[in-house]
């Protein structure tokens, strides 16, 4: 974690967090399917000030050629944060940070894509992150999940992510970019709720096995939320209000 902030608190004698929220309440989540056009699928996802649009492509052949595989289609992602994303510019070029995040969520959703349907061929993935706050892994993890459901590609089941983590001694739903620097542990988690299967578990920080557990609980809880608003995105876009 990162240096602490001394004047910050956490969380206050009422149990209410730096952001006004509660320990177990997420921020405001709000996903949308499609969007661009150029796309075979996309979605854009606000999750707190977190601002990430994602567009899908494929599936479609394979350059070089010796990238694919007969068997199996492949999955690729770019997670890609602008320069203006975070409050101190960013270089444009890929750090190590945007190609350890492309890698784990590329792995987060290959258990959910049904890559054996489409031999020979490949999904590209490109995440953009337009404003960044904190827990971008897991708001791109989800808007991926919309995004491929949106281009029709064949899935298990959606991955939705959050985090949880642990901050002022207490476990904390959805940690925050103060949280997140500030705090005592960070687990982006992404989860698949109708297959009740993880696919995504990172921890940065030290936690006792009871917190250890109480975590994975949180945040499954949180994957839970956004799994909810992940559905109504697409119910959205396919059957107008979502009663039809
Ligand atoms: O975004 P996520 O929590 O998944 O990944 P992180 O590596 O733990 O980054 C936490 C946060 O740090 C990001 O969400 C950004 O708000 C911020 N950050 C930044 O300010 N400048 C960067 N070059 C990278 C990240």
């Amino acid at each position: 974690m990162g240096g602490r902030d001394t004047t910050l608190v956490l969380l206050d004698e009422n149990g209410i967090r730096c952001d006004g929220r509660k320990v177990d309440e997420p921020r405001r989540i709000m996903i949308k399917a499609g969007g661009l056009k150029n796309a075979d699928g996309s979605a854009y996802i606000e999750f707190g000030d977190n601002k990430i649009i994602v567009g899908v492509f494929g599936p479609r052949d394979v350059h070089p050629k010796h990238m694919s595989n007969t068997d199996t289609g492949i999955l690729r992602v770019r997670y890609h944060m602008e320069p203006f994303s975070v409050t101190e510019r960013k270089n444009p070029a890929p750090s190590r940070r945007e190609i350890e995040i492309s890698k784990v969520i590329k792995e987060a959703l290959e258990p959910a894509v049904m890559l054996d349907k489409f031999p020979r061929t490949a999904v590209d993935v490109f995440i953009e992150v337009l404003q960044a706050d904190g827990g971008t892994r897991c708001a791109a993890l989800s808007a991926a999940s919309v995004a491929l459901a949106d281009a029709g590609i064949p899935m298990r089941d959606m991955v939705a992510a959050c985090a949880a983590g642990k901050a002022a001694d207490t476990i904390i739903l959805d940690v925050n970019n103060e949280e997140d620097q500030a705090g005592q542990a960070d687990m982006p988690i992404g989860y698949m709720p109708s297959l009740e299967k993880i696919t995504l578990l990172q921890l940065d920080g030290v936690l006792t096995p009871a917190e250890y557990k109480k975590c994975v609980e949180t945040g499954i809880h949180g994957c839970k939320i956004v799994y909810e608003l992940q559905k109504k995105a697409l119910t959205e876009k396919y059957f107008g209000n979502g009663e039809k």
